[in-house]
């Protein structure tokens, strides 16, 4: 009688062993593929960069008068979140309206900046000159100055995505 005692509680031993084994491997299993299945199923967010952000006090402009404001962004990149620093130059007009434009020349992007003699834009890099309201004076910029989107909020002026300058 005692032999058969022993020799079923070794079976249940064994059996819970081989339970427990098979247990731990699943578990693991589990936490390696769920995280792909995850992965694969909700992919992470597209690059995004189309929230809003607040450059500065619009009453501070004086109009027809450019100003190069800077900002800093959040980039949205999958799970990855970087805080990047831009600028903008900023024209009020005599209407309260406001245009910002990119910070780079639409040539090869060298960043330009406001020629007070000259009262346009200037790029040193091939010399194109862009007039206030952004279109190409002269040089070989094929298009005008690239446009934020702009959004006045009280005294709060804000920048969305950046658009590019159509082609006269
Ligand atoms: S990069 Fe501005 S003119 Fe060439």
């Amino acid at each position: 009688m005692q032999v058969i005692d022993s020799r079923r509680e070794g079976s249940t031993r064994r059996s819970f062993y081989i339970g427990a084994i098979y247990g731990i491997w699943a578990a693991i299993a589990a936490s390696l593929t769920l995280p792909a299945f995850a992965y694969l199923l909700f992919p992470p967010k597209a690059r995004r960069e189309d929230e809003w952000v607040e450059v500065g006090d619009v009453t501070k402009l004086a109009p027809d008068t450019p100003v190069e404001m800077s900002f800093r962004r959040n980039r949205v990149d999958g799970w990855k979140i970087t805080s990047e620093k831009s600028t903008a130059w900023v024209v009020k007009h005599s209407d309260n309206t406001v245009t910002a434009f990119g910070p780079q020349c639409t040539h090869l992007g060298c960043a330009y900046h406001w020629d007070e003699r000259k009262t346009e834009f200037l790029c040193p890099c091939h010399n194109s000159l862009f007039a206030v309201d952004g279109r190409v004076v002269s040089g070989p910029a094929p298009r005008p100055l690239d446009r934020y989107e702009t959004k006045i909020e009280g005294k709060k002026l804000l920048l969305g995505r950046l658009r590019e300058g159509d082609k006269a």
